[in-house]
């Protein structure tokens, strides 16, 4: 006997909106985004499954990239925020990584190292101001990298701030600035795209994009659901009913007694908590379902266990199934109910869920 909280992960699902990305920008290489054990998802069996498919793949930091590396991976792999120490170049070299540069000291760094990379991507802020050059302060960067004869390519990148916002100018206006930026070297490659612009802005053809979080099938828009997107649901959150009761009208449920029947009222209890990433701040609202019929959270989430208020479901026994998130029930819906957003809820699911890969 085990504890039933499992994470259904269909790897097909994300070869599909692997795929889907591909066809809206048909003339342009995608990056699958598998940082952060791939948004939760676990980057090694997503890479393992989509090595020969993709054409490259990117990842936050060195650390996740040897992971890839030593589970035998072959693509590509881009360090999205470049090397954070001296050290790592040769590594860059030994594994073949492409490596964002996005500072003076990585520039130097490179030129010091005396090691070959197949490409460096050199970062543009034009106005996320997070990381990356300053726009007018490029072409020194570009001079210095081309001529080096240890690089075989250099890309021009940069990230939007908002293109989850389809009425926000931001996202124009920094196009705008990132084209300026680049318009003395038009031959270069560029890469610009994250999920929201892939799915929904018009972008220069070619070049680079870089889905994240649509691969796992998760819309970035607040109003465009995934399945309007055409994305399917990679994860897919279960659990069973674990204990039941009645209590009478007036009587509360958990902690701090934080929900109180409206009548004669049945619970059910469910194996899943905050200690496994469930959001302690899910409100009355947030949907589950049992047996596929929806019911909601009532009282507080505990750390290894929710209570939801089946009245209507009657025929709700121990051990019956419990979709927590995924298909039939969007982590969008459970996200917004818990005042954050999908990328959290998948990417902070600890070990404690096991996962189950299906193809
Ligand atoms: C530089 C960069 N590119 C692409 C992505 C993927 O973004 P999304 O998951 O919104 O597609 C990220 C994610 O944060 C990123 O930092």
């Amino acid at each position: 006997m085990a504890r039933p909280l499992t994470a259904h992960i269909n790897l097909a699902a994300i070869k599909h909106n692997y795929d889907l990305a591909k066809k809206l920008q048909p003339k342009a290489k995608a990056f699958a985004v598998v940082k952060a054990n791939a948004y939760g998802h676990g980057a090694v069996q997503v890479a393992q499954y989509l090595d020969e498919t993709v054409d490259a793949f990117a990842v936050a930091a060195i650390e996740e990239a040897l992971e890839l590396r030593e589970a035998n991976v072959q693509s590509p792999i881009l360090l999205l925020e470049g090397v954070f120490e001296a050290s790592e170049w040769q590594v860059c070299e030994d594994f073949n990584f492409w490596v964002a540069v996005e500072n003076d000291t990585q520039l130097e760094g490179f030129l010091a190292a005396n090691i070959k990379l197949g490409k460096i991507f050199l970062k543009i802020d034009s106005g996320m101001h997070r990381l990356g050059v300053e726009p007018n302060n490029v072409a020194p960067y570009i001079d210095k990298l081309v001529s080096s004869e240890n690089l075989g390519e250099l890309v021009l990148m940069t990230h939007f701030s908002s293109a989850d916002d389809l009425a926000s100018s931001a996202t124009p206006e920094q196009l705008t600035i990132f084209n300026q930026a680049r318009s003395q070297f038009p031959d270069l490659e560029t890469s610009v795209a994250n999920s929201a612009a892939t799915l929904k802005w018009a972008l220069p053809e070619g070049g680079w994009i870089r889905p994240g979080i649509m691969l796992y099938g998760i819309s970035p828009f607040d109003d465009i659901s995934a399945q309007t997107l055409g994305l399917k649901p990679a994860m897919t959150l279960t659990s069973k009913v674990i204990s039941l009761r009645d209590i009478a009208d007036g009587e509360a449920v958990g902690y701090a007694r934080a929900y109180v029947a409206q009548g004669q009222s049945r619970i059910a209890t469910v194996a899943v908590g905050y200690g496994d990433g469930y959001p302690r701040m899910a409100d009355h609202q947030t949907p589950v379902l049992v047996n596929q019929n929806v019911c909601y959270i009532s009282g507080r989430v505990s750390m290894d266990m929710i209570t939801l208020d089946v009245t209507s479901l009657p025929y709700t026994q121990v051990g019956d199934d419990v979709l927590l998130w995924g298909e039939g029930n969007p982590v969008e819906v459970v996200a917004a109910h818990s005042s954050t957003i999908a990328y959290e809820l998948v990417t902070r699911m600890t070990g404690r869920a096991k996962r189950q890969y299906h193809k």
